[in-house]
């Protein structure tokens, strides 16, 4: 006789606990970090500036916001052994090099085993920009080239795009990369964030919480989908096409990456931010075939908006990428690389009030069976 338990799988609906770090409406596709508006960050902001925000809870002055700037500024190189490592992992999949490199990384942090509110903030800022660097020196070392070493005076968003292709980046290209990461950044206890969590509720460290975030961020259900948005778009070839792709992945019961989500059931605020930006660089490009196909693709998505589908942050972010002459299999890296913060700031939360995670699975096999030895087993 199985007692009656109410399941709440993929914990849909459930609250884990309070929390000051971001605020999501899903039903008014509202966002905010620390109180203030995706929409007011995305456009106002940077990304250093909005590291500062999470970790600390407020807007930096400007000495504050200097000294973290510097402060990544002095941290941002990776060690030669950990280099080496990424030259030993070069052929898996980006994803798992940045795991691998993160995983390297905490054997040279001498803060790995503090867990202390002020040593989260200085692993959280330093992993943010080391995580940059090992992305840029792994695009490299696959191709057979040396890692280019980070600029002293470039910000992080124009440091990444220099450490990648050698050269200084266009101040659009900078503030595109620099949009991307702030809307990344954080997002409240989404499936990586949530792993982050576990992690930290068991009193482990800072690395092994982003380690951890990185593997669950990977899944194509995650942050998996802007790579598979590209895919799509390639597969789809021309916005003619879109309809009958559309009709035929639909109809078989397949899922457009890029579309729906478990918290926004109207537009994710995000995605406009991305919507346009994408438009304006397919233009300046002179590729706007792509920004063609998935406005097809969007508007063939219409008729899902009423049961709660709609573009999220993933549906743009590949089009800029690809744009931007980033490989697609380096689309989930980056988003890793602006939720960085996200995850430590979760971390931080987590240890404030901790409390291990350990929720239940209601056991329905069987019971009390008799041990039968291996000779009387057929
Ligand atoms: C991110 O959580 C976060 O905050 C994540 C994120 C962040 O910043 O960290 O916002 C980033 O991960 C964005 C989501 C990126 N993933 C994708 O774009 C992959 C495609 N999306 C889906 O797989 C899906 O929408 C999820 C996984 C995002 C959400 O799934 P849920 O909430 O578990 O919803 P569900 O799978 O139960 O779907 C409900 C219904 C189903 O239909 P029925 O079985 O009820 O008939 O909606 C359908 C689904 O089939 N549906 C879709 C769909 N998404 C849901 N149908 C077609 N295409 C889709 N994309």
């Amino acid at each position: 006789m199985t007692t009656q338990v109410e399941l709440k799988r993929g914990l849909k609906d459930v609250y884990l606990d309070r929390t000051t770090v971001s605020f999501i409406d899903g039903e008014m596709g509202k966002l905010l970090y620390r109180g203030y508006d995706i929409h007011d960050l995305a456009e106002k902001s940077t990304f250093e500036e909005v590291i500062y925000l999470l970790l600390n809870g407020k807007l930096p002055t400007r000495t504050e916001l200097r000294g973290l700037e510097s402060f990544m500024a002095a941290n941002r190189a990776i060690p030669q052994q950990v280099l080496q490592v990424i030259d030993i992992v070069k052929t898996a999949h980006p994803m798992d090099v940045l795991r691998t490199a993160v995983s390297a990384l905490s054997a040279f942090d001498s803060d790995v085993a503090d867990n202390s509110p002020e040593a989260i903030k200085r692993k959280g800022i330093r992993l943010a920009g080391q995580a940059a660097t090992a992305v840029a020196a792994h695009y490299r070392i696959r191709q057979g080239l040396r890692p280019v070493l980070p600029h002293e005076t470039l910000g992080h968003a124009s440091n990444f795009l220099y450490m990648m292709f050698g050269k200084e980046p266009t101040q659009d290209e900078a503030k595109l990369m620099d949009v991307d990461f702030v809307l990344h950044a954080e997002h409240s206890t989404n499936a990586s964030a949530f792993a982050a969590r576990v992690t930290a509720s068991t009193l482990s460290d800072l690395h092994s919480a982003i380690v951890s975030g990185i593997g669950t961020l990977k899944g194509p259900l995650h942050g998996g989908a802007a790579e598979a948005v590209m895919s799509m778009a390639h597969d789809i070839g021309k916005p003619e096409n879109a309809p009958t792709y559309l009709r035929n992945m639909l109809d078989h019961g397949g899922r457009v990456m890029g579309f729906g989500h478990r918290v926004y059931k109207t537009e994710d605020p995000r995605a406009r931010h991305l919507r346009e930006r994408a438009r304006t660089l397919g233009q300046q490009r002179g590729h706007p075939e792509w920004f063609q196909i998935l406005q097809a693709v969007e508007s063939g998505m219409v008729p899902y908006q009423r049961r709660g589908i709609w573009v999220n942050v993933d549906f743009y972010a590949g089009a800029i990428y690809h744009l931007l002459n980033i490989p697609d299999d380096l689309f989930v890296p980056i988003f890793a690389l602006g939720r960085v913060p996200g995850w430590a700031v979760q971390v931080l939360e987590q240890y404030e009030n901790n409390q291990i995670i350990r929720p239940l699975l209601q056991y329905v096999g069987p019971m009390n069976l008799p041990y039968v030895p291996i000779e009387q087993r057929h």
